[in-house]
């Protein structure tokens, strides 16, 4: 017999992302809105996404989305900085009445609490060479005359996707990065890549090392739930029952890596569901 799937505002709230890096986001939504029903769906086996061509991180958005729409969901939140910059316009122009939200790097928080007017940006090569990203860049840069580094992290989400929170291999890189954002003058770092708020602690102690005093940390993750809570009560969607919520998680990677990271990283066990692949052919 076919299980029944929840209705109305008991239907589960869709987030995803290239991995395991949406779970920074995911750790909010569940704060936020503690009643909700949830799947979260890692694309660890395509990960990462950040060095891929835009039209391949397209698909692998639309086919995502497809797979948690079939799930009944009733809300999606791309919890992937560079899936938000190459896919979130052509989801919302497909699913017009679906609550979408996506994530961008707060460029307009870290404008707003600089000292020194300079602010570095760490995210993927493919989020920053995002029109969506110009744009936002633009825009922030006419409006507040504050200066943007921006660093592209090759190979970092990836560290995050092998556990290795403070490896050394994991510090080199981060010192690669960092090191010469703050030497440049930025005060402010804006986490423009959901794995990197898990590398949190390593990216302040460097900062800190590089230029003598602490640095501020932009996480856009708090804002995303949010406006995910303005979008669902907008839309009538907010579920109001107490308790009994679920969580539900799918990745394209290990499940043992994904049930691992959910431990480490937020402390939670759930049940995880590897899938080979995920395409159109779902539907
Ligand atoms: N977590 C993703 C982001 O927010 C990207 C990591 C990757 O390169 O796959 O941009």
């Amino acid at each position: 017999m076919a299980t029944q799937q929840p209705t109305g505002t008991d239907m589960p709230i869709g987030v995803f992302d290239s991995g395991i890096g949406g779970l920074s986001v995911l750790r909010h939504i569940q704060a936020v809105l503690p009643q909700e029903n949830l799947i979260y769906v890692a694309d660890s086996g395509f990960a990462p996404y950040g060095g891929k061509p835009e039209a391949v991180i397209v698909a692998r958005t639309l086919a995502i989305a497809e797979f948690l729409l079939i799930r009944g969901v009733k809300a999606l939140v791309v919890a992937c900085n560079t899936a938000t910059g190459a896919a979130i316009l052509g989801l919302r122009e497909r699913y017009p009445g679906l609550p979408i939200v996506g994530v961008e790097p707060g460029l307009k928080p870290a404008a707003a609490i600089t000292q020194t007017r300079t602010v570095g940006v760490l995210a993927t090569e493919r989020t920053l060479d995002s029109i969506k990203f110009n744009l936002l860049h633009e825009q922030i840069t006419e409006a507040t005359g504050v200066r943007f580094l921006l660093q592209p992290c090759s190979g970092l989400a990836d560290q995050v996707e092998k556990g290795e929170l403070r490896s050394a291999a994991t510090a080199a890189l981060v010192q690669r990065y960092v090191a010469p954002l703050i030497e440049g003058g930025a005060d402010t770092l804006v986490l423009g890549c959901t794995h990197y708020p898990f590398l949190q602690p390593l990216i302040e102690e460097i900062a800190r090392r590089a230029g003598g005093q602490p640095v501020h940390i932009i996480d856009t993750g708090a804002a995303v739930a949010r406006q995910l809570t303005r979008m669902l009560s907008q839309h009538g969607l907010q579920r109001q029952v107490d308790g009994n919520r679920a969580l539900t998680c799918f990745t394209t990677g290990s499940r043992t890596t994904m049930t691992t990271a959910l431990l480490h990283l937020l402390k939670l066990q759930a049940d995880v569901t590897e899938i080979a692949d995920i395409s159109s052919s779902e539907l």
